[in-house]
């Protein structure tokens, strides 16, 4: 699957951020029943691959994806552990030659145009404007779609049920990715159903 189409599989992509294993399958299944189907895993937990592998079994309709990736190392962890797509905080030459050499789709952020270029530079298509609240927020992609035309974004950062309509109405925003759908406090509480009711909220936002 190519990142434009993880990227198209729902509004928002949850960043997950998965303290406890036992919690990874439930949290998968309850999204997934919300309708959001490309699930961020980021790298910032220790549990955080075994996380992926017990999302990739729980939830085999949702595309499990890993975040924070900063190292080679992580992103062949990352494809060990079975996850489909990949998210980088910034653009690193490093990591995209990696993630090319294991054919993992990656979705890298930029907060300036020359960064944006230089991923342009690398033939992506797809990038994240990160963090995009407070980087000036949608009137930023706005100003940015004419001179940077073929590129699409996915903001993330300061995003919530409130805001995303801002971006998702930009003709050069695919998507969002948020937290917001999986509060740590409902996940400490195990109200996955509070969860599914947060996904499915988001899932519907028109894009
Ligand atoms: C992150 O990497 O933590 C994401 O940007 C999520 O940001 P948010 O918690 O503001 O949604």
């Amino acid at each position: 699957m190519k990142i434009e189409d993880v990227c198209r599989l729902a509004p928002v992509v949850p960043v997950l951020i998965v303290e406890e294993l036992a919690h990874a399958a439930p949290l998968a299944r309850a999204l997934s029943a919300g309708g959001l189907k490309a699930l961020e895993v980021t790298l910032r937990t220790p549990c955080a691959l075994d996380a992926i592998r017990a999302m990739v079994d729980a939830a085999p309709d949702a595309v499990v994806g890993a975040g924070t990736l900063m190292t080679p190392a992580d992103v062949y962890a990352a494809v060990e552990a079975g996850a489909r797509f990949g998210v980088s905080p910034g653009l690193s030459n490093r990591v995209l030659d990696a993630a090319e050499d294991a054919g993992l789709p990656m979705l890298p952020g930029v907060a300036t145009p020359s960064e944006a270029m230089a991923g342009m530079e690398r033939g992506l298509t797809h990038l994240k404007f990160f963090p995009a609240e407070a980087n000036g927020g949608a009137p930023v992609l706005k100003a940015w779609a004419s001179p940077l035309a073929g590129v699409s974004f996915c903001p993330t950062g300061g995003i919530g049920l409130g805001n995303a309509k801002d971006y998702l109405g930009l003709s050069n925003v695919v998507c969002v990715g948020g937290s917001w759908v999986a509060p740590a406090k409902l996940m400490a509480a195990g109200d996955w159903a509070g969860i599914e009711t947060l996904a499915a909220e988001a899932a519907a936002l028109p894009v």
